[in-house]
């Protein structure tokens, strides 16, 4: 009975993990608006004004989660983006990068030829 019991909530967990993983392949938004995060520092669209921090539209998606994964694990040093990387499991950090990487990064900006 108590074997029972056991396999019973092995499978409950399994089922709520696949639950999770399936709301957000199904959700077309969904790295669209935890990417909405990001943009508060590294700009809106994933464009920084002046490059700092860097921008992240356009840079390749698999290069973004391993960062993001370098980040989480400390092998990456920061001085922020350790707190920020640990929120996402590896979902939701797939459908952030594979988002970013999808935006158009802004021209470079032209130095201003205006003299103060
Ligand atoms: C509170 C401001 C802030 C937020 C929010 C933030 N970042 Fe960062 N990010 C930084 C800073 C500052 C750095 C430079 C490294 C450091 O000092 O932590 C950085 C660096 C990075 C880098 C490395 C860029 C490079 O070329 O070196 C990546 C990739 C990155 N962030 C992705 C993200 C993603 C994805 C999100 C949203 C899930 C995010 N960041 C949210 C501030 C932020």
């Amino acid at each position: 009975m108590k074997h029972i019991i056991t396999q019973a909530s092995a499978l409950a967990v399994v089922c709520a993990f696949l639950h999770t993983g399936s709301a957000i392949a199904q959700d077309p938004n969904a790295g669209r608006n935890l990417a909405a995060n990001c943009f508060t520092c590294h700009g809106t669209g994933g464009n920084s004004v002046g490059g700092v921090p860097p921008s992240l539209a356009g840079r390749g998606s698999a290069e973004l989660f391993q960062t993001m994964k370098d980040f989480q694990t400390g092998k990456r040093p920061a001085t922020i983006m350790h707190q920020q990387a640990k929120g996402y499991t590896d979902e939701q950090l797939q459908a952030i990068s594979a988002y970013l990487s999808q935006l158009k990064p802004a021209a470079p900006r032209v130095p201003s030829k205006a003299s103060y």
